[in-house]
């Protein structure tokens, strides 16, 4: 059996919360991530018959039965993942219909994982039947993305308009566009639905007065889609109080479309 501590999936997740970090989008123990694994490369490093301990999710999601996922423990600070990831991260596969995670390694003190375990669970069940290469599903508080949450109209279509004028290349990041949740209790099977139902359409999800949820094949393309769209924040926010004498119009975002091969959300542009 190879160390777990050299798994590239352990690798990768401390990189990407390390990151995070970095970006000042994870203060305290803000955000969360988890990964969707293939049993055959958690067999490389775990024997899997081994489960140290079940733990109640409060939720069933019968179509994970048996999946495998690396995820941020609750209360963690991502600030730490990199110095101690058997205490921050946990190894859980769903079991009972999704209503017991067992858990193969990690939480090591005792944790479990993140309050948004819903959240994370039931997009990952939406954005799979969109796309089953789907394997990440991320939240974190960028400062201005939330900011915006509290000064533009929450529209979904109006919120997506203006981040794809913020920067020319948001259109093709993400064509399908943003969608809003208006101000929900966080940690609840409520939210968790109300975002599993967002994900169907969008791969982002903002969550308002609070932060995002993003989904994507791997970690880096899932950061690269949050990146992004708070880059597009920060512009507008740098931008919103001054005025505007231009801005990317309709016409060039067709521009955009036909060069890059994307189709931006229907009925989004005129
Ligand atoms: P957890 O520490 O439970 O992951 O919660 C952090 C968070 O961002 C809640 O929305
Ligand atoms: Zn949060």
């Amino acid at each position: 059996m190879k160390d777990i501590l050299t798994a590239p999936f352990i690798l990768e997740m401390i990189r990407t919360a390390t990151n995070m970090y970095d970006h000042g989008w994870d203060e305290r123990n803000g955000g969360n991530i988890s990964l969707l694994l293939d049993e055959a490369e958690v067999k490389e490093y775990l024997d899997t018959d081994h489960a140290i301990r079940a733990i109640p999710t409060g939720f069933s999601a019968p179509e994970l039965d048996g999946k495998y996922f690396l995820v941020t423990g609750t209360g963690k600070y991502f600030k730490n993942v990199q110095y101690a990831p058997e205490v921050n991260l946990g190894l859980v596969r769903l079991a009972d219909g999704g209503e017991t995670a067992e858990l193969l390694w990690g939480y090591t003190d005792g944790g479990k994982f993140t309050s948004e375990f819903p959240a994370h669970m039931m997009s990952h069940v939406a954005r799979l039947k969109v796309d089953p290469n789907n394997r990440v599903v991320m939240h974190c508080h960028p400062a201005n993305l939330l900011a915006m949450t509290y000064v533009h109209d929450l529209d979904e279509r109006a919120f997506t308009r203006t981040l794809w004028q913020m920067c020319t290349e948001c259109i093709v990041v993400f064509p399908d566009g943003v969608n809003v949740l208006p101000w929900m209790l966080c940690g609840t099977n409520e939210i968790g639905e109300a975002t599993a139902k967002k994900m169907e359409t969008a791969r982002l999800v903002v969550w308002a007065q609070h932060g995002i949820y993003g989904a994507g094949k791997d970690l880096d393309e899932t950061f690269g889609l949050i990146e992004t769209a708070e880059k597009a924040a920060e512009i507008y926010m740098k931008i919103a109080h001054l005025p505007l004498k231009q801005t990317i119009t309709d016409e060039q975002m067709h521009q955009l479309e036909a060069h890059f091969g994307v189709k931006a959300r229907e009925g989004y542009l005129a």
